[in-house]
């Protein structure tokens, strides 16, 4: 059975779905071209843990980059901030996502924060592990941790990881750059290795709806109560998130939502909730692969702000 706010979402979820049509599904790792540009989804997970959906919500898609701020909550966690703000800072840019042009001119050239792909490459860089396979292994284990699911639910999507991996010239040019300047180290295939791994692992709406309920109840699971990230990362990685987690419309997304996300070019969003709003302590999962030019979910953007515009009372 439906309750009210789940056949309001309904609704919200129709009325935003015609968005889909003036956006494009992500073409430029092969393999992500194939899903149907017209799907969205959309799962809240509330403030007990429990969910709310509408929607195309029943969907596997990669995380892509909405790995880039749980890879910073990791390193964080990991190494401490003053490690990983030595060698990526925490500035928005301005720049599309993959823009190598800041790199040059800053001085000396480490990366402006981490959701751009020089400062997620950086901090992918950092995972743990002898091998690509070990470090996947890690960071599939915190995820995991989040998920609170044993780590062999937490797959990555080979086809999508090899496509990638084929194909990033762009992120490896990246990679090289940085390590001519010494902010990387190691061997620049197995760095794309593991970041190309960790933008294929499968999701849905309900996992990122969870991690966004996480990352508003600072850092505790909603069910256990446990902490899962220590509350300092929390604060840091929302704010990060704020300020540079749609890339070059981080600016607009503040406008016109005003909440914590992160986007990924497979269509998804993970935003989450604050205190002070009407839907605080939620976190918000949503799907929708037509992208807007700067490579955000068209239709999700137009879900989350009439979310907020008519649930909250920003
Ligand atoms: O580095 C890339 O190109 C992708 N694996 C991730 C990029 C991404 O999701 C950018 N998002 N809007």
């Amino acid at each position: 059975m439906m309750n009210v706010l789940e056949q309001q979402l309904a609704h919200l979820v129709d009325e935003c779905r015609p968005y889909t049509a003036q956006g494009k599904v992500a073409d430029y790792i092969p393999e992500l071209a194939h899903v149907k540009d017209d799907l969205l989804g959309v799962a809240i997970c509330l403030p007990d843990g429990s969910y709310i959906h509408a929607g195309d919500v029943h969907h596997k898609f990669t995380i892509q980059s909405v790995s880039k701020a749980l890879a910073l909550c990791y390193v964080l966690m990991e190494f401490g901030e003053d490690y990983v703000f030595s060698k990526v800072g925490m500035e928005p840019t301005g720049d599309a996502f993959n823009s190598i042009a800041k790199l040059e001119e800053t001085v000396p050239s480490k990366p402006l924060n981490p959701m751009i792909n020089a400062g997620a490459l950086a901090v992918t860089s950092m995972i743990l592990g002898d091998t690509a396979e070990l470090k996947i292994y890690q960071f599939r284990q915190f995820l995991a941790t989040l998920l609170g699911v044993p780590v062999e639910e937490v797959r990555y999507n080979e086809k999508v990881a090899r496509s990638e991996y084929e194909t990033t010239d762009l992120n490896r040019a990246l990679l090289y750059f940085m390590r001519h300047h010494g902010i990387v180290e190691g061997d620049v295939d197995e760095i794309i290795d593991v970041y190309t791994k960790q933008c294929a692992i499968e999701i849905d709406c309900f996992d990122l709806a969870r991690i966004g309920r996480i990352l508003s109840g600072n850092g505790e699971d909603p069910v256990t109560g446990d902490e899962l990230i220590p509350r300092r990362v929390v604060r840091i990685v929302k704010a990060i998130m704020t300020t540079c987690g749609m890339y070059d419309a981080s600016g607009e997304f503040a406008v016109r939502v005003g909440l914590p996300g992160k986007s990924g070019v497979s269509g998804a969003i993970l935003a989450t909730g604050k205190h002070e709003l009407g839907l605080s302590d939620v976190g918000f999962g949503i799907f929708g692969p037509a992208l807007d030019s700067k490579g955000n979910s068209i239709a999700g953007m137009k879900l989350l702000e009439l979310l907020v515009e008519r649930y909250t009372s920003r």
